[in-house]
């Protein structure tokens, strides 16, 4: 906040109140004594008039005693301006020392599992309801809430992986994050529209589902030019490259011909955060734990 600002703030928060106090000094000094209690203002309006009876005693003394806490408050705790108040509280600080009590108490619990290996972890009860608490706080805006994905994010409770499904990939994942690279055409930057056209039948053909069968066959030669480097010969995915199996019934796109003609068009990027720099390496531990027990029962 700008001086001038800070200024402004204070003289009209301490005017109020130095304002609010002379004029309770002002009004009590014009009554004359607590007893006399006959007097009127002066004003009368259809016959009726004001007592002008001093103020009750407690209610004198509560104001007073707003007014010198407020005063009290003010020299404490922040709110003139850029005072930042004599016991240096902040909102923050209050936030990160509540956080930092938090995270000593949870970091015990979360360590008790830490050495234990992840299969034996995913069959644990209590572990899985931490992790999927911090499924539902970490991950859950991309990959929903029950882990199931949608387009783009992957379904982490069926068997298909990206990148691989073992305990110790899984960990790299959330750790690291991963990307999903997949270049527009392949490996063959000058595609034609009708070799894109055979490639997208021959990987329909995969599940049996290509609309022209010569021209699906044309395609098996452009697949293994332009994209068995990284979807394998057979089309059955990569988990070096993160390149998904294309043969199963499992799609992180579409698995229409309009789909995958774009995705073999225009290419795939995609992106899962790393997760190392945020999350603590034994939530990390009980998270893959988690991810592990949705596709190994
Ligand atoms: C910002 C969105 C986002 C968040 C948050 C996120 N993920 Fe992901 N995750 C992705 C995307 C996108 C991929 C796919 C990456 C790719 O295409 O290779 C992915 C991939 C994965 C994979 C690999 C799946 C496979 O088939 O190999 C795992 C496991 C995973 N995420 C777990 C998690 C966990 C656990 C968390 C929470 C700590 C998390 N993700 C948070 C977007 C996200
Ligand atoms: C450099 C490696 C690479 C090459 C070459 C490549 N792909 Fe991919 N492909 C990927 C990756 C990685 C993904 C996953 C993208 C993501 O994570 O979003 C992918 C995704 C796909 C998908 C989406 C699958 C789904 O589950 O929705 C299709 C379809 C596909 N590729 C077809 C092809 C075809 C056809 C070619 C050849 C013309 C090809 N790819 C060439 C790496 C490759």
């Amino acid at each position: 906040m700008s001086t001038f600002w800070s200024i402004w703030i204070s003289v009209i928060v301490l005017g109020t109140i130095f304002g609010c106090w002379w004029l309770l000094w002002a009004t009590r000094k014009s009554q004359t004594t607590d007893t006399e209690t006959e007097k009127t203002t002066g004003h009368s309006f259809d016959g009726i008039e004001e007592y002008d009876n001093p103020l009750p005693k407690w209610w004198f003394y509560l104001f007073i005693a707003t007014c010198v806490f407020s005063l009290g408050y003010l020299a404490l705790y922040p709110g003139l301006g850029n005072w930042q108040g004599l016991l240096g509280w902040s909102q923050e600080k209050q936030w990160e020392e509540e956080m930092q009590q938090a995270e000593a108490r949870y970091n015990e619990i979360y360590a008790q599992f830490g050495d234990v290996p992840i299969p034996e972890l995913a069959q644990n009860e209590e572990a899985n309801e931490m992790g999927q608490r911090l499924f539902a706080n970490n991950c859950a805006v991309c990959h929903g809430s029950a882990a199931r994905g949608s387009i783009g994010f992957p379904n982490l409770t069926d068997d298909a992986w990206l990148h691989g499904g073992d305990p110790e990939t899984i960990v790299q994942t959330i750790q690291g994050g991963r990307q999903g690279n997949m270049p527009a055409k392949g490996m063959m930057p000058n595609m034609t529209s009708e070799q894109v056209d055979q490639v997208v039948n021959y990987v329909l053909s995969f599940s049996g589902r290509e609309q022209d069968a010569a021209a699906a066959e044309a395609g098996e030669e452009v697949f293994s030019q332009a994209c068995a480097s990284c979807h394998g010969a057979d089309g059955k995915g990569n988990y070096a490259f993160g390149a998904p199996n294309l043969t199963d019934d499992t799609w992180l796109y579409g698995s229409t011909y309009d789909w995958i003609e774009e995705t073999v068009l225009y290419g795939r990027q995609n992106e899962m955060p790393a997760q190392g720099g945020r999350l603590s390496e034994d939530k990390i531990h009980i998270l893959a734990a988690y991810v592990y027990s949705l596709s190994n029962d």
